[in-house]
């Protein structure tokens, strides 16, 4: 067995097979590797995002690999009648979507008091607004013709704890993270399921250039404060993509799950910092502390 067996596929060879799936944001970074990877697994893949040429080289890239069609297709997902047209040329094209990944997003730090209110809208307008704008488009599609389907949202870890200094996308991830838990519950009856992602730090050009550009990376030391002490593959975050997607999981319903190596709940738990406190340190400790008698 290799060492690292965790960025080889996991599912098998025809798990999601002839499935029709949408990724936004799928042209590049994590989209991309999901789609890559439902590619391979026999899926049928809808990529879209504003940069038809980026999609447009990515659905080249997978089919090619795959053999399997990958239709890209233009859409902004703020602006709602594009999303419509989306809906319209995804049925023309395969007749049905049977998943859809919202996963477009922006971002980019910033102090918020330097933020104008036309930077907050944009963030949340991509993140947000796109998530429930394709959403209800093609749920209200499901709906109508009693198709079963699986939605699955990409979050973040500060979606349930807020992060300073990127304020518009924690909002907007919260909100999103409350559209998964709501309408997994209220169209479930519809045969609609909903689940969500919380990935940590996964090597991306868009994010990284966004969140750690220049030498911040290196500055920050990001992977120091990731109990695991490295970050995330994009196989491993495919495969967890793929096994929620996939009718393996279909049990699981409004459940957000982390992928991050322990990093939030590093920075949560009150003692962790305590990890630094050296073995011998720590019979020290214990002598202070069994020496403590009465107050
Ligand atoms: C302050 C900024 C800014 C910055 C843009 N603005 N960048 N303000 N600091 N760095 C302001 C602009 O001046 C403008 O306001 C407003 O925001 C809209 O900017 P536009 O460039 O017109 O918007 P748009 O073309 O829609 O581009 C959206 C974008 C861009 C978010 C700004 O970066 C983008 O396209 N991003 C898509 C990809 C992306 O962000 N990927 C990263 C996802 S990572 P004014 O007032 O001047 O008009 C992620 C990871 C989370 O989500 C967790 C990681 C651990
Ligand atoms: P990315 O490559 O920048 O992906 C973002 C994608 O969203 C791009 O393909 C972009 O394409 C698309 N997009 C932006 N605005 C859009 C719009 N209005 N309409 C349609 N598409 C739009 O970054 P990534 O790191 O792969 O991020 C993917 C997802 O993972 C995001 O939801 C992000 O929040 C999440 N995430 C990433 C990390 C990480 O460490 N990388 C951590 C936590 C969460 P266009 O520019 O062509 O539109």
């Amino acid at each position: 067995m290799p060492e690292n067996n965790y960025t080889t596929s996991m599912l098998k060879s025809d798990a999601l097979k002839d499935k029709v799936i949408l990724i936004t944001g799928g042209g590049t970074g994590l989209g991309k590797s999901m789609g890559k990877y439902f590619s391979e697994l026999g899926a049928k893949l809808i990529i879209s995002s504003r940069k038809i040429d980026v999609l447009n080289k990515t659905a080249e890239e997978i089919s090619s690999l795959t053999k399997n069609d990958v239709f890209p297709f233009a859409c902004d997902v703020s602006d709602y009648k594009q999303v419509e047209v989306l809906l319209k040329a995804s049925l023309e094209k395969f007749g049905r979507v049977d998943a859809l990944v919202n996963n477009a997003a922006g971002n980019f730090i910033s102090p918020t008091e330097k933020l104008s209110n036309r930077a907050f809208d944009a963030i949340v307008n991509i993140v947000l607004k796109g998530t429930y704008n394709c959403t209800l488009a093609f749920g209200k599609h499901w709906i109508e013709n009693k198709n079963k389907a699986v939605v699955l949202n990409i979050v973040t870890t500060y979606a349930w704890t807020g992060s300073a200094f990127v304020v518009p996308s924690a909002a907007a991830k919260a909100g999103v993270l409350v559209i998964t838990r709501s309408l997994a519950v209220e169209w479930a009856k519809y045969g609609i399921r909903f689940n969500a992602i919380a990935p940590g730090l996964f090597p991306t050009k868009g994010a990284w250039e966004r969140l750690l550009p220049g030498d911040l990376q290196e500055k920050l030391d990001a992977i120091k404060k990731i109990p695991l002490k490295r970050v995330g593959e994009h196989q491993e975050l495919a495969n967890l993509a793929a096994y929620l997607i996939s009718d393996f999981s279909s049990f699981i319903n409004g459940e957000v799950i982390t992928i991050d190596g322990g990093e939030w709940l590093n920075g949560a738990g009150q003692f962790n910092l305590l990890q630094a406190v050296s073995s011998e340190q720590w019979d020290d400790i214990e002598k202070m502390v069994r020496g403590v008698k009465g107050s």
